[in-house]
């Protein structure tokens, strides 16, 4: 793109167009606003509930009954959409409280639609919060049987659909789900519903504090045998052709800041819609620092989204949504 011939200093002066906050406005190429936010959070069995996450300062395990005022807090807020969380009152091999129409997700999305109807509710479509062993999919010889864990998401995910979910988002990585999610869901009348995939998802260490919130560690092993390898780029392409191809609506790059180059890559490759998650080890992160005094935690909370958004972004799921978005307002 630069080419010589063109003006130089000292005629050409970038700083010209930096001199005053006008001006600079006039010339941003990055929108930050709260339309572009979902806020995720945690729903929990039990009443009067709002209990702090110690690994995520500012962020609550919700019971139902608390989720009205909270919601109506995010929708003043400008915030389009969330992002729900369960925290089932006990756990099987088979996840069983994932698909369980009572299940808390369940009743937390009715709660949700009945206060605040135009509020778009999402839902994380996995099972390793509900399975004992802590994976996303069934356990099968000591592995994560990839085929089997397919039906089991498929129902969880219209569990939540029949409940009032607006979209669902599949987090775990196992091939052929977002096929095996749009034909259940077509099935049974749902042709509507649009999916967000959560198409390149790395197994990264940022997930540490969510994992202590989401009691949802592995039990034993790690993910690495589903989550992408944090060296790989070009797969995380092919990740979300896949997921693409097999119907997602909405792909998803996740986490955001140690791979704003792969936003951008997915950005410059597909036109579909691309979320970003800020997810709880970079939000964690941010909060820290500014505990200690060590950062002006607003302008580096809004300098982070900005860099989500510039990278290519169109959609930020990110837990600093209440107070970005807060501090946002005109
Ligand atoms: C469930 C899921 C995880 C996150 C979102 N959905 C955890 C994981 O994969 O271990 C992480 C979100 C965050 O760290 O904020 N599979």
């Amino acid at each position: 793109m630069l080419r010589t011939g063109l003006a130089q200093f000292p005629k050409l002066r970038l700083r010209r167009l930096r001199r005053s906050e006008a001006l600079r406005r006039m010339v941003r190429e990055t929108e930050l606003s709260p339309s572009h936010f979902i806020y995720p959070l945690f729903v929990t069995h039990g009443r009067g509930v709002k209990a702090p996450i110690p690994t995520m300062p500012g962020q609550y395990h919700f019971s139902v009954d608390r989720l009205a005022d909270e919601m109506v807090d995010v929708s003043r807020l400008g915030i389009p959409a969330v992002m729900l969380f369960g925290l089932p009152a006990t756990k099987d091999e088979a996840g069983s409280e994932a698909y369980a129409p009572d299940g808390i997700v369940q009743r937390a999305i009715q709660a949700i639609k009945d206060a605040v109807p135009e509020l778009v509710v999402i839902t994380d479509v996995c099972l390793c919060e509900y399975t004992s062993h802590g994976h996303c999919g069934v356990i099968v010889d000591g592995q994560v049987d990839n085929d089997r864990s397919l039906d089991l998401l498929s129902r969880t995910a219209l569990s939540h659909v029949r409940a009032g979910a607006d979209m669902v988002a599949p987090s775990d990585m196992m091939d052929g789900r977002v096929a095996a999610i749009r034909a259940t869901l077509d099935g049974e009348g749902h042709s509507g519903t649009p999916i967000m995939a959560y198409a390149a998802k790395y197994a990264s260490a940022f997930y540490g504090p969510f994992r202590v919130a989401a009691e949802s560690s592995p039990q034993f092993g790690d993910r690495r045998g589903y989550q992408m390898d944090p060296a790989n780029a070009r797969e995380a392409l092919r990740e979300i052709e896949q997921d693409i191809a097999e119907g997602a609506d909405i792909v998803m790059v996740k986490p955001a800041l140690a791979y704003l180059d792969i936003i951008s890559r997915a950005r410059a490759t597909f036109p579909h819609p691309l979320a970003a998650y800020n997810v709880s080890g970079e939000y964690s992160l941010v909060k820290a620092a500014a505990a200690n005094g060590w950062i002006d935690e607003k302008a580096v909370t809004l300098e982070v989204l900005t860099a989500i958004r510039r990278a290519g972004a169109d959609i930020i799921l990110t837990y600093h949504a209440k107070e970005a978005a807060a501090w946002l307002s005109p």
